[in-house]
């Protein structure tokens, strides 16, 4: 499942966000590159170490752990600290996949990459190109969303980010080990939450309620590494 989550940070946060980004220590985007996409990779990056990354980041993920359709969406177990890339002129990252499994920075601990996550923090009008282009079974899908929007898509596809012809493309990116290993179990979840909530808007006394929660609950209870 590709999905788009309006709104993670508001606009107030994103100029913030660009403002504290325009005066950090950009480095080559390769730091974090797998042998296989370093090959492809043209952009720059913030090491994860850098203080306005890991502040920045902080602020996502404090957004994310109180916003409801990420959390049914993804149904995180562990969530990576967010990094940060910029595309100027003649930049790409060709096709790659992400790799599966990360080391959490300074600790000893990794992770399974189940769901990929970008971030935009430039207006859309701010650059031509830099599209964010998600290859699965369905088809090809491109991504440009409004600054403070945010994708998810399976770290399983293939992906790619176009060349930014013109101006420059702010992002963050990183990666949900997600509670639900798999993208099609996860995806019914979903589904099944949002359908159980559209019934409550309409009738929270709905007799079927109580069945179906326990039907999620109990999916749930058989899918997740919790
Ligand atoms: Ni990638």
């Amino acid at each position: 499942m590709l999905l788009t989550l309006p709104e993670v940070l508001t606009r107030e946060e994103v100029l913030r966000a660009r403002d504290q980004l325009a005066r950090a220590g950009w480095s080559d985007g390769r730091i974090t590159a797998g042998h296989q996409s370093a090959r492809v990779k043209r952009n720059l990056q913030l090491p994860d170490h850098d203080p306005i990354a890991r502040e920045l980041g902080e602020r996502i993920l404090a957004q994310l752990e109180s916003h409801p359709l990420f959390l049914s969406a993804a149904l995180p177990k562990v969530v990576f600290p967010p990094l940060f890339n910029r595309y100027t002129e003649g930049m790409d990252f060709g096709n790659h996949v992400d790799n599966a499994i990360r080391q959490l920075p300074g600790s000893a601990h990794r992770i399974r990459t189940d769901l990929s996550a970008t971030l935009f923090l430039s207006d859309p009008e701010a650059y031509s190109g830099g599209q964010l282009i998600v290859e699965d079974t369905y088809g090809v899908h491109e991504v440009k969303l409004t600054a403070g929007s945010m994708v998810l898509y399976p770290s399983s596809s293939l992906h790619r980010v176009a060349p930014v012809t013109e101006g420059e493309r702010l992002a963050s990116f990183f990666w949900i080990q997600s509670m639900v290993r798999s993208d099609e179990q996860r995806t019914l979840l979903f589904d099944l939450d949002q359908s159980i909530q559209r019934v409550r808007e309409g009738d929270p006394d709905h007799p079927s309620l109580v069945q179906l929660t326990a039907c999620y609950h109990n999916l749930l209870r058989m899918w997740s590494e919790p």
